[in-house]
């Protein structure tokens, strides 16, 4: 015990990673985290907070040390650990599980060193969280070893101090001399001390994504997680867990997020006295990874967020980090372009000419990109075939792709192509040629969900194909925008190039191969803006933003759902990644009619499409339409790249609201959605507002309106709707700064 020292030095430089004797400390602006050094060499969490000082965290390694002191066994299940191996007497879940060569499931992993770097080392092969300058962030490494089988453990921890976040992944090295089976491996772990906390998920289904649910976390175990080969739109791979009170500006909140798009899990385990073990990663279903001698394993990313400002704050730190950390290429910083897509206007159904006149229609509105969508290649006319066939159905488009970009790239606009690159259809060249590329299990039935199959992108020569049959028609086309679509789940996981050990590791080779398609056609084709699609949003996670910089949000485009698809989305993900689009009324998913008005006021709020046949609409609507269209190139700015406020839920409540902000806080939107009428009776609600600037006056555009930033954020302000104006009344206010 007399190892430990914690006479910690004082007055080191804030925002950084630094070791003081046993104890690690990574501070961020408003946060700090702590991680220590036990003497047995396990790592154990101290703290994850608001920031400590340097008193404080002398206090902190001494409490810790004392605590040592009273259990000189060092019982593992007494401590709060850091990512907890297998094994011994720590009973609770662990973050590793590895089968040894003698059919033991033990490991015992401890502190061997550690290195602290500027910016962040590359992690090859799956999407990474990128620094533009290496003063953006630190990284620490520990080397862990299991000095039994000598495998290495190395946990990275890289800290964004300016956003608080902490990106977490592992990677395991086999160094012994025999084969290892990882059945688990997370990218991060850690115990929360005792208290009562609450975790926040997004759940749903296709047409209803990431539904915001709250619940305690009690006693036993919480798994969310995806087994569906896709993130899934059944939970989105982010999460919240906060302690205490919490609400959009108050309280401890701490975010997760993994940058992941196959099988995940974020497990949730309280134990005993309400310690709580939070883990996030790879979901341990289905896997079994054959590691080799002198083979290496890595984690997908993990990034955590700490705010003690409750959910608007955490969620500011978020979008901020993402825009600047996760998206990348040409368009990350670029206002995107409003588009129209066929996809509601015509289904299957069109040809050369439809095309064509929804885009000379869409472009006198001012819509910048026309975007085709599925059933223009092969001979596809509904979903039962050609996917796989990527090339042109001369039947629908007699001049082909490039006849029909041409046009409409004459016209000045984009144009943009749909695809499915990882899926096949029974029925079409490429399935007869080759059956077996698909996942599946010989013997088994391969399940035709969508009348469709997976491709196995676990395979190079499936993965070159593509690239080629892919990059030929977007050449070809000068293509300037790829709808990426992924229709259906994964079922039978099998691949027919796996050696039957190796077969448990087809999801994540899967996956992996998908990420290697995107990064090439990323590279080959640096100005195409892809936008990311699974069945809508079945697929919308920090692993695709990092090769995607916007994904299509849901295939509900119902004014009214979609404010809480939106909603919900904005708890971690910026509006500049919500694909968000008018469609028609009644609505096609859900028959429900809303204004023109209200659906564009909801499409606006992220980045504005169309889904619709706008060459039928009446004079008066495409009047209605094309003022909207100028007013958002006005603010697209504001909400692309400003900070966004949820103001008011639409849960429980007859209205929503929500704002843009500008990073100097000279300029806002305001957007107010009435869902049901106000009471006559009532006195309209004031809607506080957030993030102004308290010193200075708003003058509201087109209104003889000023108030103060401090009036507008202490007092509110109320927009005043009609009582018997009816359902879906709606409004937008914009501010700019007066004096
Ligand atoms: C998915 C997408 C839709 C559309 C269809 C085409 O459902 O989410 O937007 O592209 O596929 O089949």
């Amino acid at each position: 015990m007399d190892k430990i020292d914690v006479a910690v030095t004082l007055g080191n430089e804030m925002g950084m990673i630094r070791k003081e004797q046993n104890v690690f400390v990574l501070e961020g602006k408003g946060s700090a985290y702590l991680l220590g050094i036990a003497p047995d060499g396990d790592i154990h969490h101290l703290y994850w907070g608001t920031p400590l000082g340097p008193e404080g965290i002398t206090k902190l390694a001494g409490e810790w040390v004392e605590k040592l002191l009273k259990d000189p066994k060092l019982v593992r299940e007494n401590h709060l650990r850091e990512f907890a191996d297998f094994g011994h007497n720590d009973l609770r879940v662990p973050a590793l599980h590895i089968e040894q060569s003698d059919g033991s499931r033990l490991s015992r992993f401890v502190y061997c060193s550690h290195e602290i770097t500027e910016g962040k080392p590359e992690l090859k092969g799956l999407p990474g969280t990128t620094v533009n300058s290496p003063n953006d962030a630190q990284t620490l490494k520990l080397v862990l070893e299991d000095k039994l089988k000598g495998h290495q453990l190395e946990l990275f921890y890289t800290l964004y101090p300016e956003w608080d976040a902490l990106v977490r992944r592992a990677a395991l090295k086999n160094n012994g001399p025999e084969p290892v089976h990882i059945q688990k491996l997370m990218s991060a772990s850690l115990d929360f001390p005792a208290g009562d906390y609450r975790l926040t998920s997004f759940s749903g289904a296709w047409i209803k994504e990431r539904q915001k649910l709250d619940r305690d976390l009690l006693p036993g175990t919480t798994r969310l997680e995806s087994r569906k080969g896709q993130s899934s739109h059944e939970m989105n791979p982010f999460a919240m867990v906060s302690r205490g009170m919490v609400d959009e500006e108050k309280g401890e909140v701490y975010g997760f997020a993994l940058a992941y798009s196959g099988n995940w899990l974020m497990e949730a385990e309280v134990y005993r006295d309400k310690n709580l073990r939070i883990q996030m990663g790879l979901n341990d279903f289905d896997l079994k990874w054959r590691l080799e001698p002198g083979e290496n394993f890595q984690t997908p990313e993990c990034v955590m967020v700490y705010s003690d400002q409750g959910h608007s704050s955490l969620s500011l730190k978020y979008h901020r980090f993402i825009r600047r950390h996760v998206l990348r290429g040409a368009w990350k910083d670029k206002v995107r372009p409003i588009l129209i897509n066929n996809w509601e206007a015509t289904y299957f159904d069109f040809k050369h000419e439809d095309i064509l006149r929804i885009a000379k229609n869409a472009k006198e509105l001012g819509i910048e990109l026309m975007v085709l969508d599925d059933g223009w290649f092969g001979k596809r006319d509904k979903d039962d075939s050609s996917l796989g066939d990527w090339f042109e159905d001369k039947a629908k488009l007699p001049r082909g792709i490039q006849g029909l970009a041409d046009e409409i790239h004459g016209l000045g606009m984009k144009f943009g192509l749909w695809f499915e690159p990882e899926m096949v259809s029974p029925k079409s060249r490429l399935y007869e040629q080759h059956p077996d590329w698909c996942l599946h299990v010989p013997g088994r039935d391969r399940n035709e969900m969508r009348n469709q199959l997976v491709l196995d992108m676990g395979r190079a020569e499936v993965r070159d194909y593509l690239f080629k049959a892919i990059s030929k028609v977007l050449e070809e086309g000068k293509v300037d925008y790829v709808k990426w679509d992924m229709n259906r789940p994964v079922t039978e996981a099998g691949s027919a190039i796996l050696p039957p050990n190796r077969q448990a590791q087809t999801s994540h080779r899967h996956i992996l191969g998908v990420y290697d398609l995107m990064e090439r056609l990323n590279r080959r084709f640096p100005q195409i803006l892809f936008e990311g699609c699974a069945g809508g949003g079945g697929r919308f996670d920090l692993g695709i933003l990092s090769y995607h910089p916007q994904i299509w949000a849901s295939d509900n485009t119902d004014g009214l759902d979609r404010i809480f698809i939106q909603y919900g989305t904005s708890f971690c993900y910026p509006p500049i990644t919500h694909g968000s689009h008018v469609s028609a009324s009644p609505n096609h998913q859900t028959k429900r009619e809303t204004p023109l008005k209200w659906r564009h006021l909801v499409a606006m709020s992220g980045n504005l499409g169309y889904e619709v046949d706008v060459s039928k609409w009446t004079d008066a609507e495409k009047k209605e339409a094309a003022g909207f269209i100028r007013l958002y190139k006005e603010i697209a700015p504001l909400i692309q790249f400003g900070d966004y406020y949820r103001l008011e839920s639409p849960y429980g409540s007859d209205r929503a609201s929500w704002s843009f902000v500008n990073e100097a806080r000279t300029e806002a939107v305001l957007f107010v959605f009435q869902i049901n009428p106000p009471k006559s009776s009532e006195k309209p609600v004031p809607i506080r507002l957030r993030g102004l600037d308290p010193t200075k006056k708003y003058r509201f555009i087109g209104m003889d309106l000023e108030l103060s930033g401090e009036n507008l954020m202490d007092e509110g302000w109320a927009p005043s709707f009609n009582s018997d104006g009816g359902k879906f009344q709606c409004g937008h206010y914009r501010l700019v700064v007066s004096s």
